[in-house]
């Protein structure tokens, strides 16, 4: 099993994301990192520690609380998308672990260290944790095996109609991802929006009875969350989504090439512009943005030949 962390903002779909990293068994999770996003950090970092105990593993999976304000020190939240609390007003009981005296960033560049070349990270919130690490070590970035993220879009937006919640969160922390070197893949809305879950996989996951409760009841919420507020009546699989790229790519179509975020204007902030690597250099843009096409990573396009369902 290869060491990974997970870092999110748990949030329904983080949720999910972390049950089904697990139940892969493919992952040695060491460390769940909280980072302020769908809620503000206190829920996230509780909620994920509430998470380890429903899940019975925290007395063996650590977590560390992150940053609470974006780079912008903004504190962000998503309007109640995931619930009040952040796990649709699900009440699950907190740890009873021991608080960690690491920060969720020390922890990301400890075990960075620890496994040099071997370490996956995977992020499903607003990027500041990740950010916040590379910014006290740059080197971070060559000691990663992988950085799978959740965020940004190629072709649409769901907070804005260019933007998607996560990069729009904290658009400046994005940008210092993508251009510190690190071997990303961006696992956008191009690619979450086409894998869905619907009421009849809902009617399954109850079916399939004792053991997959919290998991029902999360995507109940996600799914009712989506229809009420988006008027759609199944919900993408976008956090778990991205776990299972870290593992097989072949859950979506991807390309490599550059992704320039937007920080500046207030009307288009945290938009994704995605960059080819075989047409950048005959884009119009100016020397300083070609210059970035230096940097790639992998962006995921859409969906891919292999079946992705994260129950
Ligand atoms: C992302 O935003 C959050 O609300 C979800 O958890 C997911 O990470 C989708 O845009
Ligand atoms: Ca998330």
């Amino acid at each position: 099993r290869s060491p990974i962390i997970l870092d999110s903002d748990p949030g329904l779909d983080d949720a999910v994301a972390l049950q089904y990293l697990l139940g892969t068994g493919l992952w040695d999770l060491k460390a769940f990192t909280a980072v302020a996003g769908n809620v503000p950090l206190d829920h996230t970092y509780r909620n994920a520690r509430a998470l380890t105990r429903a899940l019975r593993i925290d007395g063996d999976v650590p977590v560390y609380r992150g940053v609470g304000r974006t780079l912008s020190r903004i504190s962000p939240d998503s309007g109640g998308f995931h619930g009040e609390n952040g796990l649709g007003d699900e009440i699950i009981p907190d740890s009873t672990a021991p608080h960690q005296t690491e920060s969720a960033v020390q922890a990301i560049l400890r075990l960075s260290k620890e496994y040099e070349g071997e370490l996956t990270l995977v992020a499903t919130g607003p990027l500041t944790n990740v950010a916040a690490a590379l910014i006290e070590d740059p080197d971070l970035a060559r000691r990663l095996k992988k950085l799978v993220f959740m965020g940004g879009a190629v072709h649409t937006g769901n907070i804005t109609p260019v933007a998607e919640f996560n990069v729009w969160a904290d658009p400046e922390a994005t940008d210092i991802v993508v251009t510190s070197g690190a071997p990303y893949t961006m696992v956008g809305l191009d690619a979450t929006h086409a894998w869905r879950f619907t009421q009849g996989d809902l009617d399954t996951l109850v079916a399939a009875g004792p053991g997959q409760e919290l998991t029902a009841n999360l995507m109940r919420h996600y799914l009712k969350s989506y229809d009420v507020n988006a008027g759609q009546p199944d919900c993408p699989l976008h956090d778990p989504l991205a776990v299972g790229v870290a593992a097989d790519e072949s859950f979506v179509t991807a390309a490599d090439g550059t992704i320039v975020v937007e920080c500046a204007s207030e009307l288009t902030r945290g938009q994704t512009v995605f960059l080819p690597a075989d047409e950048a250099r005959t884009y119009a843009y100016s020397d300083a943005i070609k210059a970035r096409t230096l940097q790639t990573g992998r962006v995921a396009l859409g969906k891919g030949p292999r079946n992705f369902s994260a129950h």
